[in-house]
């Protein structure tokens, strides 16, 4: 089978840490006969600069075409005062929405040379390695009605949460399948005590559960409780799988139990294709950072994580996944930091591309 892959680099300093990402996956065809068939598009604020619009049919064509898309980041100073229908934001939720992306995978995994990033204490982060599944594409963002209304005197502002059972069975099997490949537990998340979207929820995760993985350990938690455990005692958790907004915070509040944004990657994975894998987007979960863009500082660790992802989730090679993650552990343990992960020490950062050889001789 070929493997293909589309990389939008997109703005700021998406082409800087893309650059990076693509002498990766150089090495892993030069050096363990691992062949990708790469194409490169614009998207975001580049493409609305060739095309006046944020992502071309013909791209949106080709993403829905190959194994992974590979997504920089999109956005910057430049573009905002544009409208809202071509903002480069807008590339992105098309790619997100057309290619039905409804499970965003989003891992909290703590390096042990970056445990004191942390606001919590090393002990509780250190060795950390979760994953959380949010519902991507359903729930309270995307329910009708919605709006502004006038309502006797005043006005009263209504969004809706909304989920079918099938759209909770589909991302409920992503979790239980994902855990199978770790540590085979999975906690659901919602508030079942005052929302019957969340009795739902619970229900059609435990029925799921029941008929066809079993064999994986499954627990159920209110969110807000969920919260307050993600911060005690994060540990606990293997995979927790949950809705759209809950898993916005939550996703949020577990990244930073890590340290730096400038470490985390996502991926968003859709229904299977006739190939068998997936559809698939992987994206550090950052910015186009435009204080630092074009000045070689930006971190690729995020988008060479993100590769990784793109390894084990689309390409089914968690062996090459490992030896990537491998490779930027022992390079932060060795000290090469960009400048986002100094502290006060004083030492000298590593460039972009500095940090990018560190990473390929520690490949080597
Ligand atoms: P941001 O993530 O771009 O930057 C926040 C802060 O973190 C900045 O100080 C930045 O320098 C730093 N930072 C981010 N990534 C880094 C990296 N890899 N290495 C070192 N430092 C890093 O978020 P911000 O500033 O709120 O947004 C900037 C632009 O990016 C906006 O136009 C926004 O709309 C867009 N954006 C795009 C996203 C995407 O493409 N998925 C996600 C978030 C924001
Ligand atoms: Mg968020």
């Amino acid at each position: 089978m070929t493997n293909t892959l589309l990389i939008l680099p997109g703005d700021g300093i998406g082409p800087e840490v893309m650059a990076e990402v693509t002498r990766i996956i150089d090495w892993f065809g030069a050096r363990r006969g691992l062949k990708f068939d790469v194409s490169e598009d614009l998207v975001g604020g580049a493409a609305y600069d060739v095309h006046g619009v944020p992502l071309a049919d013909a791209t949106m064509a080709r993403a829905q075409e190959v194994d992974a898309v590979l997504l920089g980041a999109v956005g910057g100073p430049k573009y905002d005062a544009l409208d809202f229908s071509v903002k480069p934001e807008r590339g992105l939720l098309r790619l997100r929405k057309e290619m039905d992306l409804f499970a965003n995978l989003r891992p909290a995994q703590c390096f042990d040379a970056l445990a004191d990033f942390s606001s919590l204490k090393r002990d509780v982060v250190s060795g950390l390695d979760i994953m959380i599944v949010r519902e991507l594409t359903s729930g309270v963002y995307f329910g009708e009605p919605r709006g502004i209304f006038e309502e006797k005197d005043e006005r009263v502002g209504i969004n809706t949460q909304r989920y079918t059972e099938s759209e909770i069975d589909r991302v409920a099997r992503a979790a239980f399948e994902l855990a199978r490949k770790r540590g085979n537990k999975v906690c659901s998340m919602e508030k079942a005590n005052v929302m019957e979207s969340g009795i739902l929820w619970r229900e059609v995760v435990q029925r799921v559960h029941d008929a066809d993985y079993p064999d994986v350990e499954l627990s159920h938690m209110y969110a807000d409780a969920g919260g307050m455990q993600l911060c005690r005692w994060p540990k606990q958790f293997d995979v927790i799988v949950t809705d759209n907004l809950f898993g916005d915070l939550l996703s949020d509040v577990a990244a930073m139990l890590t340290g730096s944004l400038g470490m985390l990657p996502s991926a968003s994975l859709g229904a299977p294709m006739a190939n068998g894998r997936p559809k698939a987007l992987y994206e550090p979960v950052h910015g186009s950072a435009p204080d630092i863009a074009g000045q070689g500082k930006a971190n690729p660790c995020a988008c060479i994580l993100s590769f990784a992802m793109a390894l084990r989730y689309s390409f089914d090679r968690g062996d090459e996944a490992t030896r990537l993650e491998r490779a930027v552990e022992k390079v932060l343990a060795d000290g090469v930091r960009t400048a986002d992960l100094m502290q006060a020490e004083g030492a000298t950062p590593v460039s972009t591309s500095g940090m990018g050889d560190a990473i390929l001789a520690a490949l080597d």
